[in-house]
């Protein structure tokens, strides 16, 4: 399968991390790894990898999950309150999915940062909340929609919405630079392809590779990039 944006970039800084390296394993550390959707490709691939992670029932799952591909992870049971590992010694560290959820987004990041390894990176991938309205009014919720739009947090407060917060560009941002840290990619994950419908791709032959191409093309050109499903930021550590 073709990777995406945000598997591209995560390769070609895998493979700068391992020049720098000498061609020693890229130490990766996924805070709020979750069942090692992300850790354990990564693993496969070679990556030394750290998972820090609250939940349990998400640690029993990645430890399976490893077992099944035949790899070996590190997972810590912890938080972005305490991460439980060595400040400054990954040479990428991922939060994707994470700061939707923590209680306080800045401190999270500010903890990420302070575990990468001068020259290394943080990958932050999370909801944009221009996507969730788009996605909502087009399936009718269009009440939900509205109560987003006018969200600053771009959360659907009073129900049961998983997520504290969603992001935009501008928002997310900020959020990398108050953290010390500087953007060095941003771009879109999902810009066009969550939109088309399987069938679309069923009954044409080639619409998936061109959807695909699409999808790459699009991933870094506002304003497309802008309302992806998701929004993708590469982050450095400089100093
Ligand atoms: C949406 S899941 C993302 C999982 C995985 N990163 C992925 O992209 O598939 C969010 C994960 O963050 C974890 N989490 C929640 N609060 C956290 C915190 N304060 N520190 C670290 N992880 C946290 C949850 O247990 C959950 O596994």
């Amino acid at each position: 399968m073709r990777p995406d944006a945000v598997q591209r970039v995560l390769d070609a800084e895998l493979a700068a991390a391992r020049e720098r390296r000498g061609g020693e394993q890229p130490r990766v550390l996924d805070v709020g790894g979750g069942s090692g959707v992300w850790a354990v490709p990564l693993a496969a691939a070679g990556c030394a990898v750290t998972v820090v992670e609250p939940s349990p029932n998400a640690l029993a799952t990645l430890s399976t999950r490893a077992r099944e591909a035949g790899v070996t992870i590190n997972a810590v049971q912890g938080d972005t309150d305490s991460l439980g590992v060595a400040a400054g010694e990954a040479d990428l560290v991922l939060a994707h999915g994470l700061l939707e959820v923590v209680d306080d987004a800045p401190a999270a990041l500010a903890s990420l940062a302070a575990a990468v390894a001068p020259g290394g990176a943080v990958s932050v991938l999370v909801a944009n909340r221009f996507a969730a309205i788009l996605h909502r009014a087009i399936a009718g919720r269009i009440v939900d929609a509205r109560r987003l739009l006018d969200d600053d947090a771009g959360q659907l407060a009073g129900t049961r919405d998983p997520l504290q917060r969603r992001f935009d560009v501008a928002g997310l941002e900020k959020l990398v630079l108050e953290a010390g840290l500087s953007v060095e990619i941003l771009q879109g994950h999902g810009v066009v392809s969550d939109l088309v419908p399987g069938v679309v791709l069923d009954a044409n032959p080639g619409a998936a590779d061109a959807l695909a191409e699409l999808e790459l093309a699009a991933a870094t050109r506002s304003p497309l990039r802008d309302v992806a499903a998701r929004l993708h930021v590469l982050a450095r550590r400089t100093a």
